[in-house]
């Protein structure tokens, strides 16, 4: 049997839904659907399947939809999703406010079907490793967990979409479109966040959200940590994850080993440690699909693929096991909490604030 799959939305991402979709042994891309009906039938060309008229039509001929609207509209369209009976796989963010995505999740369950955000990211090899190890105990005590997302977007990125960079739709700048992979992966990989205290700027941009971000963090174990976002700094970086632990560090860049240093013993011998780590020395072959990811630091496309083949093929799994898929909306509602208070606090000055 194969799960029968609509794309909704035909703009930057929705290619690679299609593509991954097709990649996906168990699922068959039916057709699409764009409230601009010529994006939908360039598609629909492109890949020999239907454009639907209609979202009523789409719901009748799929088993689940994938939402790639404009992400203030995701509960909209994943709310009415779910009440025609389908499986619903929303991208990032799962929506901009804790009650729209709060009523996503409640109309998933009491439809009684899956839910999924994408956070492709979590795909990767060396992310999940390293999650397996912060969590499995390797590290010992973890006492430090950083994400940089040190991107770079024109004004003219923004000025491609109506809903780019606005309250609304887009739900803020640079962390809750950009950098909500990596407040994701940083919270999984530490246990969840107790509490933020942040600034925000729009310094680069005439737009109406943030375009610099910092945020200092506290996490649920006690241990601390720093969230650095922007789409201002030009040429943009590569994105970098850093965990400390009493055992050992690791930094991952553009989802890749960087440094790989976790060893108990060694940890507890001499005066020094091993000496200041100036060149980082990998030591792990988890080398897999991520080798293009840093690329998007300044180009979005360059960074999609592989990984979201990986979340359908577990969502497609989930459905056809009737198993929860590797990343739900409720744990989707965790990095939009962490950003959402990360806002706060810069509104109230730098505040700390406490995740609910
Ligand atoms: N996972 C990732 O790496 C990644 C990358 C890019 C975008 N995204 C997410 O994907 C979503 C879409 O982003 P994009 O860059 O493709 O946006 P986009 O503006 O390029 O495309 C959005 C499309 O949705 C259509 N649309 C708007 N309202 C609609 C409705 N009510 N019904 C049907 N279609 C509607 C628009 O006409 C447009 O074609 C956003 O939530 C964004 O955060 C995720």
């Amino acid at each position: 049997m194969k799960i029968r799959y609509g794309v909704i939305g035909c703009g930057a991402i929705h290619g690679v839904h299609c593509e991954s979709i097709r990649g996906v042994a168990g699922a068959e891309l039916v057709g699409v659907f764009d409230v601009l009906p010529d994006r939908s039938q360039k598609t629909a060309e492109k890949f020999g399947i239907t454009s639907f008229e209609t979202l009523e039509a789409l719901f009748e001929a799929v088993d689940a939809v994938t939402v790639c609207v404009p992400s203030g509209l995701h509960a909209e369209l994943g709310v009415a999703a779910a009440k025609a009976g389908k499986h619903v796989l929303v991208e990032k963010p799962i929506d901009v406010t804790v009650e729209a995505a709060t009523r996503l999740i409640e109309a998933c369950e009491s439809a009684g079907v899956k839910l999924g955000t994408i956070s492709q990211h979590r795909f990767s090899a060396a992310v999940r490793r390293l999650h397996d190890a912060a969590q499995g105990g390797e590290f010992g005590k973890l006492l430090e967990g950083d994400a940089y997302i040190k991107w770079y977007r024109t004004q003219a990125y923004y000025d491609s979409g109506d809903w780019r960079g606005t309250w609304a739709l887009d739900g803020g700048g640079c962390l809750i479109n950009q950098g909500v992979h990596y407040v994701d992966m940083i919270q999984w990989i530490m246990g969840g966040v107790r509490a933020v205290q942040a600034q925000v700027r729009t310094s680069a941009h005439d737009i109406e959200v943030e375009d610099i971000a910092a945020a200092l963090v506290e996490y649920k174990n006690g241990a601390i940590g720093v969230i650095q976002g922007s789409t201002s700094f030009y040429p943009g970086l590569a994105e970098r994850l850093e965990v400390h632990g009493k055992h050992g560090s690791v930094i991952l860049e553009g989802d890749k080993p960087k440094l790989w240093k976790i060893d108990a013993e060694a940890a507890a011998e001499g005066l020094y440690g091993g000496g200041v780590q100036m060149q980082p020395t990998p030591s792990l072959h988890l080398h897999d699909q991520t080798d293009e990811v840093a690329a998007g630091a300044s180009d979005p496309t360059a960074i999609w693929g592989e990984q979201h083949r990986l979340q359908i093929e577990d969502f497609t799994q989930a459905i056809l096991e009737n198993r929860e898929p590797a990343m739900t909306g409720r744990m989707a509602l965790e990095p939009l909490k962490v950003i959402l208070a990360i806002y706060e606090s810069s509104r109230k000055g730098g505040a700390r604030v406490e995740i609910a």
